[in-house]
């Protein structure tokens, strides 16, 4: 392959491995084990002084094509996949972090998220405290010298709050802490984490790396150093929230067409959040892409584009923005999103029903709140499915 290509064609050359047939398309391989050739390459596969695949758990080609297009897209020298976005975290943490330590977390998570920190970790004695998504002093303020690792989405879910990824790292180095970023909603087509000092990134593959809502799957990604060595790999092989062969097929399929898909995702979004902006029962519109987002100067420093979700409040709290989502016909009525089908989802009592209201509250998660995954459908048919319940 050439030394330099541009995203895009990463997306589609990378990982190909062909088989004996020298098939086109990637082939999908369904097995739970491999086999050796003699008892000493078992062995030796086994013992780690020969590469290769052993058992399902640990590896499988489907699983590494796929490792290898992303970890190409995110310019990380290592990727490893998983079954769910929340299996990433999980195992990232589990990997990394011991009884005894401390993460420094943004406020502003998914609700899963919130809740493995909150209550799942704080069970083995690894304590979370949240602070805000864009103040970085109080990150400052509240390490601890048990800190192992800060926490961040950005742009965040739902209310797309944007961190500074290159300024947060600078403090987690300065205090020995990894820096971890969930980088789901933007993808690297819009936004490379690791090119800004992460340590390590974070993916939700059900979303738009798949981008047809068909399958779960997560990754982590990374240096070889932190996710080989560092134990991330080896909580995977023993505990085993491995990616299934045939999601890993779908994702990478999916990854060839992400940059066509976030350019468009971004496209319709940016039109459907001025829109809603200039709507009378609208009371206010969260898009990065927007000059009135309040980090606007540092989204278009940080990101290529704004991206395909746009929060906005409603005026008239739960029931009207219930009766948005009632009254809609085209668009699905479902928590998922990075989908060729646009989504709408009541956070307070979906995704974030789960955290107490104090949380939520915090958080500005408020009950007027809805979030719309803007699809690849023409955006004025969208417009028109939620102009009716807004009228
Ligand atoms: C930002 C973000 N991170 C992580 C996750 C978890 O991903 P998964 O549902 O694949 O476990 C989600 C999912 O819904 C999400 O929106």
């Amino acid at each position: 392959m050439p030394d330099h290509l541009e995203p895009e064609t990463l997306a589609i050359h990378t990982g190909i491995h062909r088989s004996q047939f020298n098939e086109h398309s990637e082939a999908m391989y369904l097995t739970s084990s491999f086999v050796f050739e003699s008892a000493a390459q078992a062995a030796a596969r086994f013992s780690g002084e020969e590469p290769g695949n052993i058992y399902a758990r640990f590896t499988n080609p489907t699983v590494t094509a796929f490792e290898e297009r992303l970890a190409a897209l995110e310019e990380a020298e290592a990727c490893i996949a998983t079954s769910t976005g929340m299996a990433a975290i999980m195992t990232s943490v589990m990997g990394l972090l011991s009884a005894g330590d401390h993460i420094v977390a943004s406020r502003s998570l998914f609700g899963a998220t919130v809740n493995l920190f909150n209550n799942i970790l704080k069970r083995f004695n690894i304590e979370t405290t949240f602070v805000s998504a864009t103040d970085i002093s109080e990150w400052e303020a509240a390490v601890r010298p048990n800190t192992k690792l800060f926490f961040l989405e950005t742009p965040s879910n739902p209310l797309t709050e944007i961190s500074d990824i290159a300024e947060l790292s600078k403090v987690a180095k300065r205090v020995g802490a990894w820096l971890a970023v969930d980088n789901c909603f933007c993808t690297p087509i819009l936004q490379k984490p690791l090119k800004l000092g992460a340590d390590i990134v974070i993916h939700s593959a059900t979303k738009y790396l798949d981008g047809q809502g068909r399958v779960l799957g997560g990754a982590v990604l990374g240096s070889r150093e932190l996710l080989m060595e560092g134990g991330i790999f080896g909580f995977l092989r023993t505990a085993g929230p491995t990616l299934s062969a045939f999601n890993a097929w779908v994702i990478l399929k999916g990854l060839e067409t992400l940059k066509i898909r976030l350019d468009t995702h971004s496209d319709h979004a940016i039109q459907m959040a001025r829109w809603l902006e200039a709507h009378p029962n609208v009371l206010r519109v969260y898009y990065p892409g927007l000059p009135s987002h309040p980090q606007y100067d540092l989204a278009k420093r940080q990101q290529k584009n704004g991206g395909g979700i746009v929060s906005f409040e409603v005026k008239g709290g739960k029931e009207a923005a219930w009766r948005v989502i009632d009254k809609a016909r085209l668009i699905s009525i479902t928590a998922n999103l990075g989908d060729a089908k646009s989504t709408l989802t009541h956070p307070a009592s979906t995704t974030h029903g789960r955290i107490s209201q104090e949380a939520r509250d915090d958080a500005g998660i408020t009950d007027g709140l809805l979030r719309v995954a803007v699809g690849l459908e023409a955006v004025q048919d969208i417009q028109a499915d939620l102009a009716r319940g807004l009228a």
